[in-house]
């Protein structure tokens, strides 16, 4: 969302209003030679995702909350936007509460999680 978040939200990530101002100016520079392709929501990501229509994206990454209840809302909302053979993938494994809900997440589907370092990516069946 580029901006600073709720109270109750204790983690590195909630970032200072300051530093993600600054994460959003370098993002845009390294994007530039992308224009006009990409677009920037600076939305929350359960909003954000009204904006797609169900199985119509090839990739999505996740990278934000860390708390359980937190992690399952967002792959519960994204996944049916995720087209069939398209990816779902996000960070930070290493933590346990995104571990415990992507792999509870994958076994509520039938899917098989991929790990990589810190990541995990899983596929919708075609
Ligand atoms: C773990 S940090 C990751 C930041 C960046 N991707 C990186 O690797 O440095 C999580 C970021 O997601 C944002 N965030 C947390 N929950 C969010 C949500 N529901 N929608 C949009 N952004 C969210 C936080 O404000 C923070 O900037």
């Amino acid at each position: 969302m580029w901006q600073h978040q709720a109270a109750d939200y204790n983690e590195s990530g909630n970032a200072a209003s300051t530093t993600q101002l600054a994460n959003l100016r370098s993002t845009l520079e390294l994007l530039a030679p992308f224009w006009p392709s990409v677009r920037i929501v600076q939305q929350p990501s359960l909003v954000a995702a009204r904006l797609f229509d169900p199985d119509s994206l090839h990739f999505v990454y996740l990278d934000a909350r860390h708390e359980y209840e937190w992690v399952l809302l967002d792959l519960k909302t994204w996944w049916p936007l995720v087209r069939p053979r398209g990816f779902l993938a996000g960070d930070d494994m290493s933590h346990p509460p995104v571990e415990a809900a992507v792999l509870d997440f994958a076994a509520s589907i039938g899917v098989q999680v991929h790990r990589f370092d810190n990541d995990f990516f899983i596929v919708r069946p075609g």
